[in-house]
């Protein structure tokens, strides 16, 4: 019997060393046995030390993707990390205006050494274009006071900087607390009905990379499994977690977050690997 799994879209960059990026996108997504799909904005060329370079593709082609794949298998949930610039920006955020299916915008402007993913003049576009097609933008606090025009220095300022980019037009904004001094893994939800905390446990762990990327991709997936927003954000806040607990020794910086930790801690991997024997014999 054919199955037809709910149909979840990335729309982001590369990362050439599979941690983050559309990589960490589509593993998160088939980790969660939905259907990914992904349109390629940009490719960096990037490892666990930090981002040696990214090129940018041209609007045609980030448009002509889209297109193949909303005009064909249609999406039950998209998601949106680098767009590296204002052209590419003003180009995603017209068609998505178009589809009516959650929209999570990962407002990504610099990578976790602190390498730009975004052109400086990319920003206003992301406020005037990219925020009011989105359901949830997932700012962390770098972006949050940076979309916002608000400093953050403490949680009452991040709750400012939330507030003044729900301004801008998103249904919601998840601002993620990661980076505040006081090491925590609380983020505050913002929607005009209110103010809600998601509490995480902080894991004291160095193999982060792909963090942001990885969790918006899961509240998306958890919207297309029809979810609504606050069970969606709790049950990513759950694999974000265990995902950076497993996390990777891989390279000589920030390893990535290992998306299928359950497989592996189950020992279904090799169980899996092992049921095969050896190609050898069986032939
Ligand atoms: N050490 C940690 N332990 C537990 N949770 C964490 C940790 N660091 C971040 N998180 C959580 O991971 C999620 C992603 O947040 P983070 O602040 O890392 O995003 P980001 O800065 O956009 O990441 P990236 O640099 O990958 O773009 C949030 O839910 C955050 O609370
Ligand atoms: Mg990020």
């Amino acid at each position: 019997m054919a199955t037809a799994p709910p149909r979840v879209l990335t729309v982001a960059g590369s990362d050439s060393g599979g941690g983050a990026g559309i990589q960490a996108d589509l593993k998160t997504m088939l980790a969660h046995g939905v259907h990914g799909m992904s349109v390629l904005a940009a490719v960096t060329a990037q490892n666990s030390i930090g981002v040696q370079g990214y090129w940018e593709l041209p609007a045609e082609a980030v448009r002509a993707q889209l297109d193949s794949v909303l005009s064909d298998i249609g999406v039950d949930a998209v998601k949106t990390g680098m767009l590296a610039s204002a052209g590419l920006v003003r180009a995603v955020a017209s068609v998505l205006s178009t589809v009516d299916v959650p929209v999570v915008v990962d407002p990504v402007s610099v990578s976790k050494h602190g390498d730009p993913l975004l052109a400086e003049e990319a920003v206003d576009a992301v406020r005037s274009e990219l925020l009011p097609v989105a359901t949830l933008v997932t700012p962390n606090l770098h972006e949050a006071a940076q979309l916002g025009g608000v400093k953050v220095a403490d949680e009452r300022g991040l709750r400012r900087a939330a507030e003044a980019v729900l301004a801008l037009g998103p249904k919601a904004v998840l601002v993620k607390g990661g980076h505040l001094a006081e090491r925590r893994a609380t983020d505050v939800l913002v929607t005009r009905a209110g103010v809600r905390h998601f509490p995480g446990e902080y894991v004291e762990a160095r193999h982060t990379h792909g963090t942001g990327c990885t969790y918006s991709a899961a509240i998306a997936t958890h919207l297309a499994l029809g979810r609504s927003l606050e069970e969606a954000i709790d049950r990513a806040k759950v694999y974000i977690t265990e995902a950076i607990r497993a996390g990777l020794a891989l390279g000589q910086g920030i390893g990535p977050t290992d998306h299928f930790f359950y497989l592996r801690q189950s020992g279904a991997c090799e169980r899996w690997l092992a049921s095969l024997g050896d190609p050898g014999v069986r032939r």
